[in-house]
């Protein structure tokens, strides 16, 4: 059976996007893959290591919305980073072996390091791709399912691998391959990306009241729609582009046809777009709660994935201190 791997960042809140993009893909490819994922806390440090105490509890979360969304922790190993310490030493390893303009070509590097409110001049965040590229490597992993962001860290992380092989004459490592998910991006309340960042998202966690709430009083409409007389037009309404993604087929259409010819208020379109967000994120929101309530179960989740992700990895780290010569007494 062919490893899947990918690794999410434990940075709070868990959003529709994170949903649809990428969790419930991460549950279906458990079926045909062996599949990894990791809780990424190290990479969170490159930017929150003075928030640390934050990390912890966005873990928890994290955990429990991938269990609620129906990862199988037996099939599934799930764990996080910093557990296993294999990473670290192979970060080590391979930043040796990693020239510094690789690095720092990085297209996403200079952009974070501008534009980011937090302190990112230290090594660590220079070094942030090879510890990714260390994680995927460790697990010898064949695909990883990751946003189009990440294509770039997955390329650099192709060319640590061949490096590796071509300095050690070895053969270690699969060449990963991203999985690319077809579904549409989720829009922000705004119409910009849904985003952490913009606060414009519909979260996970959110009560059918605070849905209803964004939905009715925040999401953007057609803006050129000022009455309830005025025609709108749905292909450029940012409540449409969330019906097509959560409405049932009816709903679609009767928006889609009364719309344009003035048939149904944006109240009501909004408020009927409320219900199919509920539907589909209240039942794993009250399943979010109750693993929160356990944080002790979720614990033992963790721990359990940490080891058998620890054995995965301390395998690939015999064959790695091997090919480098590194003494083993
Ligand atoms: N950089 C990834 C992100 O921000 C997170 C990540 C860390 C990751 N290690 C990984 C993704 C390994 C896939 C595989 O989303
Ligand atoms: Fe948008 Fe719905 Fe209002 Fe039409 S009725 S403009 S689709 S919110």
């Amino acid at each position: 059976m062919q490893r899947v791997l990918s690794g999410v960042q434990p940075s709070g809140s868990l959003h529709l996007g994170n949903l649809v993009g990428a969790i419930e893909n991460f549950v279906k490819l458990q079926e045909q893959y062996q599949a990894y994922y990791m809780i990424v806390d190290w990479h969170a440090l490159t930017s929150k290591f003075d928030k640390s105490e934050e990390i912890q509890p966005a873990i928890h979360e994290v955990a429990a919305t991938f269990l609620a969304a129906g990862l199988d922790p037996e099939r599934a190993t799930l764990f996080i980073q910093s557990q296993v310490k294999e990473h670290a030493e192979l970060h080590l390893l391979f930043s040796m072996i990693t020239p510094l303009s690789w690095v720092e070509r990085v297209p996403t590097y200079k952009e974070k390091l501008q534009n980011s409110e937090a302190d990112l001049g230290s090594y660590g965040f220079l070094g942030y791709p090879i510890l990714q590229a260390a994680d995927i490597l460790i697990y010898q992993a064949h695909k990883v399912p990751v946003g189009e962001d990440q294509l770039f860290h997955l390329e650099l992380t192709r060319e640590i691998g061949r490096r590796f092989h071509f300095l050690y004459n070895t053969e270690i490592f699969p060449e990963p391959q991203a999985v690319l998910t077809q579904v549409p991006k989720v829009p922000g309340l705004d119409g910009r990306k849904m985003s952490k960042t913009y606060d414009n998202g519909i979260y996970l966690r959110d009560t059918p009241d605070q849905i209803l709430h964004k939905c009715t009083r925040q999401m953007l409409s057609d803006t050129a729609r000022v009455r309830k007389t005025d025609p709108g037009n749905p292909e450029v309404c940012n409540v449409f582009t969330f019906h097509k993604l959560f409405s049932d087929s009816e709903t679609v259409n009767l928006v889609a046809q009364e719309c344009p010819r003035a048939g149904i208020g944006c109240f009501d379109c909004k408020k009927k777009l409320a219900e199919a967000i509920t539907a589909r994120v209240e039942p794993l929101r009250q399943k979010i709660e109750d693993n929160l309530a356990q944080p002790a179960r979720l614990d033992a989740i963790l721990r359990d994935g940490s080891d058998r992700a620890r054995a995965t990895a301390q395998a690939t780290m015999a064959r790695v201190r091997e090919a480098m010569h590194l003494p083993t007494l």
